[in-house]
């Protein structure tokens, strides 16, 4: 009698993932590979027999999150076991990095430690730990190019934004960061790669594309016709995609801007008003002391460029309070630059010293208390400018790219070209278009308005105004 043929069990992996849009756009990735290999998508870590942290390492303290994390994950490992299940534990993105093999002699209950530039390698790192390899470590920055040897984007959910990242790690080495020890040199994806790339997320129905990378407007990817590409030819070949309606970049750095970028804002409607500069400090003296290679003046030139070109853009920043020698007057000058330059946005932070980055051996480390005091006056500052860029909002047509379910029913949620989050009564059919919303209301984290009466949204809608 012939025996029921046994179906391989389904085995599943869940990704916890911390940090930035980058670490986001890896789990996908790394989800992707692991797919190939048979691995399908868990929600639950206790449903998963292989467990990723993809961790971040710009946050303070970031280590000691993995590790208190990990404690938890063992005691995940070991029910698990009681069941007769096994777990796999792998440790990915900025702390695996740094870390290393540190990681596995703190926390023997991790299998595998893979850091941002092996994630290629991942799918036959899983097979060999299934195997019973122990202890394993990637960390190396290999010579072959990860994202050659990622599997294509095919099996991609639907999403109406979506990330693509074009460039990674960073040769500016300011003296605070960890990025260019756990990201490595400066790389750049080429033209080619990345077009074929947003194709296939255009034909599943995404119609923002965002371009990340740490220093994403260093972009200097060799084109098909071997010349050196900048960001604003990459962008304007992407421009060239008919479902493509909205691009956005990030994160940029003001010695990059340059005008042609800059330019590109008030050239193609495509490119949406917003544009993430971190200044990180209004003094001189401590831009020095950062190695942030430019300075107040510097960094004003080009928001007023950028402003002559498009003047209703959203600017977004990010700034450091109580960098090693900061004192109230350099502090006031933070302040002073935040005044005149009236962010729609800011991202805020204390100083934090990162082992092995140079700052974190300068003298004059800034006590606790003032960090914090400094951090609150200026986060009230910024929420100030906030406020007034969401409030010149109201009364405004904005075409609103919708993306999700509001929290409450009926409700749908997208963002508005300076990316603020806005809320409709509206039915789920508006997510993945475009439509023009009359803008009503300002609440302090986003805006409510309703769709331009008589604006049909059953029909097709591109760049509705
Ligand atoms: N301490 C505080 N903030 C930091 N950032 C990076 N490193 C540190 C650090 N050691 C901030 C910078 C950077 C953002 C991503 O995180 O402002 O632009
Ligand atoms: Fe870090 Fe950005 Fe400075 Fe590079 S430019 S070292 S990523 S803060």
């Amino acid at each position: 009698m012939a025996q029921p043929r046994q179906t391989p069990p389904v085995k599943r992996v869940h990704i916890k993932t911390f940090g930035c849009q980058m670490n986001e756009y890896d789990s996908e990735r790394m989800a992707e590979a692991l797919g190939t290999a048979g691995y399908l998508p868990a929600d639950d870590a206790a449903e998963a027999d292989l467990v990723i942290l993809n961790t971040c390492h710009i946050r303070e303290k970031a280590a000691d999150k993995v590790y208190s994390e990990l404690g938890r994950m063992r005691l995940a490992k070991e029910a698990r076991r009681r069941e007769g299940r096994d777990t796999l534990i792998a440790v990915a993105g900025c702390v695996a990095q740094a870390e290393g093999q540190e990681i596995i002699a703190r926390a023997p209950v991790v299998d595998l430690v893979v850091g941002p530039q092996s994630y290629h390698r991942l799918a036959a790192l899983v097979a060999e730990a299934e195997a019973g390899g122990k202890g394993l470590v990637a960390t190396d920055f290999p010579a072959e190019d990860k994202f050659a040897h990622l599997p294509q984007r095919a099996r991609q959910r639907s999403k109406p934004s979506a990330f693509i990242t074009v460039q990674e790690g960073c040769d500016k080495f300011c003296t605070f960061c960890v990025v260019p020890y756990t990201r490595g040199a400066e790389y750049s994806r080429a033209p080619s790669e990345i077009v074929a790339e947003a194709e296939r997320l255009a034909a599943q129905e995404a119609c923002e594309i965002t371009l990340l990378g740490q220093n994403v407007n260093a972009y200097h990817g060799r084109g098909p016709d071997g010349q050196s590409w900048n960001l604003a030819r990459l962008l304007r070949r992407l421009a060239e995609l008919p479902s493509i309606a909205r691009l956005r970049f990030t994160t940029s750095h003001p010695l990059d801007m340059d005008d042609e970028l800059i330019a590109l804002f008030g050239e193609e409607p495509k490119l949406m008003p917003y544009l993430h500069l971190p200044f990180q400090s209004g003094s001189d003296r401590i831009l020095k002391a950062m190695n942030r290679k430019h300075t107040v003046a510097d960094y004003e030139a080009v928001i007023a460029k950028v402003r002559t070109v498009r003047p209703d853009i959203a600017l977004s920043t990010d700034i450091i309070v109580g960098f090693p020698g900061e004192t109230d007057s350099d502090f006031a000058d933070t302040m002073a630059l935040a005044e005149r330059a009236r962010f729609a946005q800011a991202f805020t932070f204390k100083y934090s010293a990162r082992p092995g980055t140079p700052a974190a051996s300068f003298a004059g480390q800034v006590p606790e208390a003032a960090k914090h005091e400094r951090l609150r006056r200026l986060q009230s500052l910024i929420d100030t400018h906030r406020r007034a860029f969401d409030l010149a909002a109201v009364g405004r047509r904005l075409p609103v790219l919708f993306e999700a379910k509001g929290r409450k029913p009926g409700q749908v949620a997208g963002r508005s070209p300076y990316l603020q989050p806005v809320y409709i009564e509206g039915p789920a059919t508006l997510i993945g278009r475009i439509a023009p919303v009359d803008i009503l209301a300002a609440s302090p984290n986003s805006l409510t308005g309703v769709i331009k009466s008589g604006f049909e949204w059953r029909e097709p809608v591109q760049a509705a105004e």
